[in-house]
């Protein structure tokens, strides 16, 4: 047997999506993956512990009915947007919900377009399945060009908050890009949780709009992989008939009730993670030579002016064992990206910054 010849012809141009590096080792401090630094509260432990009986036995429910139900209820009551239970998609992580959206809606060939720089999966999945990409290159400040409302293609996915650097795009944009593209627009908002921003009501005024939300983040379940999309019904029922038919398990579920349960407790938590934002940008910004740029997410976006200081400034902190993330990619060579932990591991950050800051910058 010739494995190579057996394989789709496309995966000789593919390279797998690179996740940030997970220690297997203790004493690392990890903010390099955009993880929440607070645990789930101790109600939902409760409840998973709870759900560990015998319904372990049985399949999960595969239209996640409650959770469905609790999200439009519960979680976005307040948010002025679709209301209908056949709107919502639950998926394993956003990740998925990517996926199934390339299922749907990409045959080999057809454009999809990107924003660069922006969350790296998009591109991953693209050339998995054979898209046509089409990158738009985002202004120096990181906004949303012009061209963009001349793009044409079956899908354009913007992340809003956008990672690396951290802005939301306001949602006259969105709306503007909605009318101009004559496709799919995909809007993901796994760190809207940390804004004030969502696009969430314009739901109420296009059909071509997918709004995608992650559990992963503000309510710290990154480990088992839930997320949402909300769309119109149309949309929906064509992921559900592609979806894997137990696409999110039991636990996860029963986590994700208990988060929307307690959200009021988990987001009065969270203000700690935006406090923390915006004293950790305001001591960072009293160094020379850095600047750090404006963020709605868990995470801050730094500059650096010369160039050849950020990766020393690197590799400095992970010998502290401090991981934050770097991009080898063009136009991202001079920043880092951290995610915010607890005051604790913020503290730890800044003393590593002071001491690398006097070896390098003036
Ligand atoms: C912009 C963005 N979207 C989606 C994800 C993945 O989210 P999930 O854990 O829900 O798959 C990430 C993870 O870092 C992300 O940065």
């Amino acid at each position: 047997m010739e494995l190579n010849e057996l394989l789709r012809v496309n995966l000789k141009k593919y390279s797998a999506y690179e996740p940030g590096e997970q220690p297997k080792d203790s004493g690392w401090l990890k903010l390099n993956t955009n993880e929440n630094p607070f645990p789930p509260i101790p109600e939902t432990i409760t409840d998973i512990k709870n759900a560990l009986d015998d319904k372990l036995r049985l399949y999960p429910d595969p239209t996640s009915f409650e959770l469905r139900k609790d999200i439009l209820n519960v979680l976005l009551r307040d948010k002025n947007t679709l209301t209908n239970r056949n709107s919502v998609f639950i998926g394993n992580g956003s990740d998925e919900i990517f996926d199934v959206i390339f299922k749907v809606f990409i045959d080999p060939g057809d454009e999809v377009i990107i924003f660069y720089p922006s969350y790296g999966f998009y591109k991953v999945l693209a050339t998995l399945y054979d898209a046509k990409i089409t990158e738009i290159q985002l202004t120096n400040d990181f906004a949303i060009p012009d061209s963009a409302f001349n793009a044409k293609g079956k899908l354009m996915f913007i992340n809003s908050p956008n990672n690396p650097n951290g802005k939301s795009f306001g949602n006259a944009t969105i709306l503007k890009l909605c009318g101009s593209f004559p496709g799919i627009v995909v809007v993901d908002e796994a760190y809207a949780d940390f804004s004030d921003q969502t696009c969430l009501p314009l739901l109420k005024k296009v059909k071509n709009l997918i709004v995608n939300r992650s559990f992963s983040k503000s309510f710290s379940l990154a480990s088992l992989r839930m997320g949402f999309a909300l769309a119109d019904p149309d949309i929906i029922k064509e992921m559900n008939r592609v979806k894997l038919p137990y696409n999110t398990n039991y636990i996860g579920q029963v986590a994700a009730l208990s988060c929307i349960k307690h959200s009021n407790k988990i987001f009065e938590r969270n203000k700690k993670i935006i406090e923390e934002r915006q004293r950790l940008t305001q001591e960072l910004n009293k160094f020379e030579g850095i600047n750090v740029l404006p963020s709605d997410a868990n995470f801050i976006f730094i500059k650096f002016e010369d160039k050849s200081k950020t990766l020393k400034f690197v590799w400095d902190l992970r010998e502290m064992k401090i991981l934050v993330r770097h991009f080898s990619k063009p136009g991202l060579y001079n920043f880092i990206r951290v995610t915010i932990g607890n005051e604790e591991d913020n503290n730890k950050f800044l003393n590593a910054f002071q001491k690398i800051a006097k070896k390098y910058l003036k």
